[in-house]
């Protein structure tokens, strides 16, 4: 599995069940790096999207302790293991939010993170992959700017078997 996250320079993600900021760039490369593919996401993450509603064109998996929760355009799943077991091919995309990333990260083999440079007033965080002993970081983009707002894509990688 992959994982895909903005975070910025405190590994913070989110406030308020929204996102810190909104960067037109890093959606359009969330856009290309999930299209057609499994995305695997918290039920707040579903519902922080627009509408409360999946993503087209994606297969969206959506993790749940309600053993009735349902909607439209989603595959349900109700604890981490169930989630790895069905849907945990090399390809899927953990798409967050925190408490999903946090536990899916071990089964990551590969983290794309957009790297905000600058400290929001967020509520949810991830690990921080800088100081991880598992994760390296193998590339990173040039600096982009957009809404006075500097930002890198990067990419890290396992280092289990090093
Ligand atoms: N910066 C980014 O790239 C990015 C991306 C995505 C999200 N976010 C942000 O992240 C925040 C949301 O993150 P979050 O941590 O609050 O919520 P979340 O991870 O999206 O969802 C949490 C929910 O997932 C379910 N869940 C968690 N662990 C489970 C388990 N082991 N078994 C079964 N169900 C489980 C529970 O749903 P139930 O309560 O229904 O049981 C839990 O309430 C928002 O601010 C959002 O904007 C940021």
């Amino acid at each position: 599995m992959k994982l895909i996250v903005a975070a910025d320079k405190n590994w913070g993600i989110g406030k308020d069940n929204d996102l810190l900021c909104h960067l037109p760039g890093d959606l359009k490369y969330f856009k290309e790096k999930t299209m057609g593919k499994t995305v695997i996401m918290g039920r707040k993450t579903l519902e922080s999207l627009p509408g409360g509603k999946p993503l087209p064109k994606r297969t969206n998996v959506v993790i749940t302790r309600d053993s009735g929760f349902a909607k439209d355009g989603c595959q349900v799943v109700h604890s981490i293991e169930e989630a790895v077991q069905k849907y945990g091919e090399e390809d899927a995309m953990v798409m967050g939010g925190a408490e999903i990333y946090t536990q899916l990260l071990e089964h990551c083999d590969t983290c794309y993170i957009t790297e905000i440079d600058k400290e929001f007033d967020a509520d949810k965080f991830i690990p921080n992959l800088m100081e991880h002993p598992h994760f390296k970081k193998v590339w990173e983009s040039e600096p982009q700017e957009e809404n006075g707002i500097t930002y890198r894509f990067t990419e890290y990688k396992r280092i289990d078997n090093e």
